[in-house]
Parts: structure tokens; C-alpha cells; sequence
């Protein structure tokens, strides 16, 4: 039987990789797909976004039932924790989601070949098949979409039992009395959500003097202020450099940054959130000649590599480390080895943290704009003076609308509250569209809902809130 000769070879079945296999589908590309893990839907379906949403609903409704419901007339008997159950359902979403996956790459004929893939020399990947033997593939065009691994720290080794990465923190068999937290970043205040809600002791540890590096600076500090009264215990500014594990604790050594008395922590778990790095092993990009910038394949503003019709997206060129920003770039740059334009503007791209209550921010923080020396209003406007926030309960927080002092196009937009990752959305068209302040504020809100304190703080950007 004759070779297929592919137009377009994906490496990488994760958010960024299967969008871009199915955009080139869509636009009549010969497409295959190789991934290394028997699903599909990479990091963020199999061990990340997804899992973790799962047990975020599960342990928010837990606490909601044990200390929420009675405040809003509903008596429970004891409520009772069924982590077993809890875990299964966080399961039964994964295989529902990945299976889903399956299905599009059946819809749109795209091949899938379980087994790690390598670039052999341009226009060939080689797989070295999951059932045994290797498999060609003769290609037009390669788009690598590995991805990203856990970044390790040195003295503290994974064991995913009692030292678990993200990965490991999705599966605890029970819940540990007391959980350590290595980093508190994304992962770190999110899962550290989960256990503490759960009944965990959370002891998260950061090197830097604030949570959430990279958000707008009002926001992390909200943050830690509302997840210290939620019963989180912080030690910022602080090192860990090494890790004793005994038969059922860990010791962790943990200095102050600025240098001082060390002291040690123990715990029964800890997770070890410190970041991702590019997974980019075994790629056979020395075939090619490309060659790693600070770890990361890089890419032009094609997202082509220095090898022609190379290409890479995702976490492995650096950028945000968001499923979000991975699809967007699949997707067009499917469409750029179709012979079409394609472009992301990266300035309007969310990030969400999905604890409770949620934070998210797109654009400039007030930070940046400081730094750049830009103009800008400030428009704020708290979850405290909306009736629906206060109907649900959930009266804490605020949105900022920053808006360029002179021309009122909205700079960044950086949210705290319920459903923060929803109300963000909006500000994310209205960026995409060069929108203004006043486009948000002019635009009709449905009432009541918790939207309109988004539209108030716009609003509020140039003087004129309503309600208050
Ligand atoms: P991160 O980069 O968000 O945070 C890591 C934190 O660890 C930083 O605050 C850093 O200062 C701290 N750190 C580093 N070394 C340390 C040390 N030795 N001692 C104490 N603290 C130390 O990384 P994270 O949370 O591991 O997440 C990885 C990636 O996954 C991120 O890029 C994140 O955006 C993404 N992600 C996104 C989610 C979302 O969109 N909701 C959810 C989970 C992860």
C-alpha cells in the first residue's frame, strides 16, 4: 500500500495540537494526529484544567453545604465528605471530555497514531508506536504541540505520594491533615483550595513577597487577603531548599529569601507548584536545526520554526501557559498553512484562577502601565453594591476597568468576585474590537445580574457610576 503523504503531522494532542489538527481538517489539509498518552486532550484534560475544575465545583459545594446553605434557609443533616465518590466524579468527567475528543478527530477523518513522535528530517515524523514497532510519516507541514512538564525544585523530589505535583494533588487517596503548598501560583492556590476545603490544614509557601505573580497587584493582594479568612496560612518571601521525607510526613527546610533563621515545616503532603518548563525531549529538533531559546522552541510571527514548515504552538514557545492561548494559535496557524492570514492579539487574552472567588485579568495591570508610562482612569466598582452579588451571597470583591486616560480605549480589565472568569469575557470583545471604556458602559446589561458591575465600573471609568 502506497505511503499517506500528509499535508499537515500534529505532535501533541493537547488543547493546541488537536485544534490545530481540526482546523486543518476543516480546511481540506490531510491531517494526523500523534500523541504519546492513549487520550487525547493533553495536560489540560487529562491531569490539569479540567480535573481540577471537576474537584473545585465538588469541594465549593461541599463547603457551601456545610457552612453556606443554612445562612440562605436550607437545613442539612450533617453533611459528610465521600472522597471516593468525589474522585470517580472528577474521573467520569476526564473520560467523558477526552472521549469527546476522540469523537471530532473521527468527525473531521483526522488519522491518530498513539505513540511518541520525532521530526526524522524535514518532512518525515517518526513514531515509535505505543503497540510496539515504528511508523513514517511522510509530511508537508509539522506542527509541534508538546507542551509542557512540571518544573522540578532541587532537593524536594516528586514521589506523587507524599511529594506530588499538580498531578499527584488530583488523586489523594484521603485528605492529608496538614498539606504543604510550594508555590502560589495558579496551581497552588487552586488546589490548595480544594484540600483546604476538604478539611486540610493549607500551609502555602512563596518565594516571592505576593500570590499570583503576574496579576494586577490589587487583585493578588485581595486574593490572600480573602484566602487567609477562608483559613489558608501563607509564608511569603520564603525558600524551601530541601525535603526530608519520613515514613508518613515530609520536613520541608524553609528560609526566609532575604536570609535569617531557617525553620522546618512538616506535613503529611506536599505539592510542589512552582511553575512548568517546555517539554521539548526527543524531539529530533537537532535534525532540523532548530535550536532552544531559554528552553522554548522559537517561532516567528507565523509561528513557524527556523525550519521551514515547521511549526510549534503552546506552552512549548513560551508565553502564557494557558489551553486558551494554545488553541488560539492552533487554530491559526492551521490556517496559515492553508494559505490564509491569521493573527493573535496577545494583549487580549484572559487569565482566570479558579478559586472562590474567582480572579481574572486581561490586558495591562496597573503595573505595566505605571512602568510604561501611560495614562489611565481607573474605574472600580464592588460586588457589595450589586443586588444579585448580594442575593447569591457573594458580596466580596470588585472589577477594574483601566482605560487610556486620553482616548478611553480600554487598557485592562482585572476582576474579583463570583463568576470573574464569566464577566471577563465581555471585556475581552471589547478589547478585541479596540473597544472603549464607554462601549461597555453604553451597552445595555441585563438585570440583575452580576454583568452589570462590570458595565458600573466602565462606568465609573470616566467619572459617572450609577449606583453609587
Ligand atoms: P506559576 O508560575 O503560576 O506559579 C509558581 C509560583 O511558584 C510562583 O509564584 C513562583 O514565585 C513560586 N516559586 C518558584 N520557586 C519557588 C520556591 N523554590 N519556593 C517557593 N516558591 C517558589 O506556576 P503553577 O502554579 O505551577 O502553574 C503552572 C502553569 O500552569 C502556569 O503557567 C499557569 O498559568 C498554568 N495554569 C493555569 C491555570 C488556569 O488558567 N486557571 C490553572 C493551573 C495552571
Amino acid at each position: 500500500m502506497a505511503e499517506t503523504q500528509y499535508d499537515v503531522v500534529v505532535i501533541g494532542g493537547g488543547p493546541g495540537g488537536y485544534v490545530a489538527a481540526i482546523r486543518a481538517a476543516q480546511l481540506g489539509l490531510k491531517t494526523a494526529i500523534v500523541e504519546k498518552r492513549e487520550t487525547l486532550g493533553g495536560t489540560c484534560l487529562n491531569v490539569g484544567c479540567i480535573p481540577s475544575k471537576a474537584l473545585l465545583h465538588s469541594s465549593h459545594l461541599f463547603e457551601a453545604a456545610g457552612h453556606e446553605f443554612a445562612g440562605q434557609g436550607i437545613k442539612t443533616s450533617k453533611v459528610e465528605l465521600d472522597l471516593k465518590a468525589m474522585l470517580s466524579h472528577k474521573d467520569a468527567v476526564v473520560a467523558d471530555t477526552v472521549k469527546g475528543v476522540d469523537f471530532l478527530m473521527k468527525k473531521n477523518k483526522i488519522d491518530r497514531i498513539v505513540g511518541a513522535g520525532a521530526i526524522s528530517k524535514a518532512g518525515e515524523v517518526t513514531v515509535k508506536v505505543a503497540k510496539g514497532g515504528d511508523q513514517k510519516l511522510a509530511t508537508k507541514n509539522i506542527i509541534i504541540a508538546t507542551g509542557s512538564d512540571v518544573a522540578s525544585l532541587s532537593g524536594v523530589e516528586i514521589d506523587e505520594k507524599q511529594i506530588v505535583s499538580s498531578t499527584g494533588a488530583l488523586a489523594l487517596p484521603k485528605v492529608p491533615k496538614h498539606l504543604a503548598v510550594i508555590g502560589a501560583g495558579v496551581i497552588g492556590l487552586e488546589l490548595g483550595s480544594v484540600w483546604r476545603r476538604l478539611g486540610a490544614e493549607v500551609t502555602v509557601i512563596e518565594y516571592l513577597d505576593h500570590v499570583l505573580p503576574g496579576m494586577d497587584a490589587e487583585i493578588s493582594k485581595h486574593m490572600q487577603r480573602i484566602l487567609k479568612k477562608q483559613g489558608m496560612t501563607f509564608k511569603l518571601s520564603s525558600k524551601v531548599t530541601g525535603a526530608k521525607t519520613g515514613k508518613n510526613d515530609v520536613t520541608l527546610d524553609v528560609e526566609p529569601v532575604a536570609g535569617g533563621d531557617a525553620e522546618k515545616i512538616k506535613a503529611d503532603v506536599v505539592l510542589v507548584a512552582v511553575g512548568r518548563r517546555p517539554y521539548t525531549e526527543g524531539l529530533g529538533l537537532d535534525k532540523v536545526g532548530i535550536t532552544l531559546e531559554k528552553g522554548f522552541i522559537p517561532v516567528n510571527d507565523h509561528w513557524e520554526t527556523k525550519a521551514k514548515g515547521i511549526y510549534a504552538v503552546g506552552d512549548v514557545i513560551g508565553g502564557a501557559m494557558l489551553a486558551h492561548k494554545a488553541e488560539d494559535e492552533g487554530s491559526v496557524v492551521a490556517e496559515i498553512i492553508a494559505g490564509q492570514s491569521g493573527h493573535i492579539d496577545y494583549d487580549a487574552i484572559p487569565a482566570i484562577v479558579y478559586t472562590f472567588p474567582e480572579a481574572a485579568g486581561v490586558g495591562k495591570t496597573e503595573e505595566q502601565l505605571k512602568k510604561a508610562g501611560v495614562a489611565y482612569n481607573v474605574g472600580k466598582y464592588p460586588f457589595s453594591a450589586n443586588a444579585r452579588a448580594r442575593a447569591m451571597d457573594a458580596t466580596e470583591g470588585f472589577v477594574k476597568v483601566l482605560a487610556d486616560k486620553e482616548t478611553d480605549r480600554i487598557l485592562g480589565v482585572h476582576i474579583i468576585g463570583a463568576q470573574a472568569g464569566d464577566l471577563i469575557q465581555e471585556c475581552v470583545v471589547a478589547m478585541e474590537f479596540g473597544g472603549a471604556a464607554e462601549d461597555i458602559a453604553r451597552t445595555c446589561h441585563g438585570h440583575p445580574g452580576l454583568s452589570e458591575i462590570v458595565k458600573e465600573a466602565a462606568l465609573a471609568a470616566n467619572g459617572r457610576a450609577l449606583h453609587i
